[in-house]
């Protein structure tokens, strides 16, 4: 079976949380994951994958969490293509700050633009992690893990 790739980055906590209920959901459905931080993808390992789910906070000003912050380097300079991946992105954010979920919604984008296929809507989560167990079965259902 195809593994599932669950990718995440977490400033205090949250985001972890929320990668650590999506990785429940799918181990209860019997599913292979690779659970990593984004700053432990390399653009190798990227290209190479298929079925990609994304978890990560924001902070700073619309910034991917520090253990996100090489990744996001890379990959915005990166002239890779993502067209083997099929991907959706939770984003969580708090809507008081002006980027609001600034962070999933930039790897959203530039996953897009390098050639991934998004297979379900960016879910954002405005200051707290509601709604985002319907994303990951959502998700798992359109990425064909059922
Ligand atoms: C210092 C700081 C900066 C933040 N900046 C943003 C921001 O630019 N945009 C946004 O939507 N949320 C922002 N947030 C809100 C967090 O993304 C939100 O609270 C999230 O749930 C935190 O998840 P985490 O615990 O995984 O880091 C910020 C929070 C903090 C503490």
């Amino acid at each position: 079976m195809t593994k599932l790739n669950l990718l995440w980055a977490s400033e205090m906590g949250t985001a972890m949380e929320v990668a650590d209920n999506v990785a429940s959901i799918a181990k209860e459905k019997s599913i292979d994951i690779n659970q990593v931080e984004l700053n432990d993808v390399s653009m190798d390992d990227l290209v190479n994958m298929k079925k990609v789910l994304v978890v990560t906070s924001t902070t700073g000003d619309g910034d991917l969490p520090m253990m996100g912050e090489e990744f996001w380097t890379e990959l915005s300079e990166a002239e890779i293509s993502l067209s083997n991946i099929e991907y959706s992105v939770c984003a969580l954010g708090d809507s008081s700050h002006f980027d609001f979920c600034g962070a999933g919604k930039k790897v959203d984008e530039k996953f897009q633009e390098l050639g991934a296929k998004k297979i379900l809507d960016r879910h954002e989560c405005d200051g707290d992690t509601e709604g985002h167990e319907d994303w990951a079965k959502n998700a798992l259902e359109k990425l064909g893990f059922e």
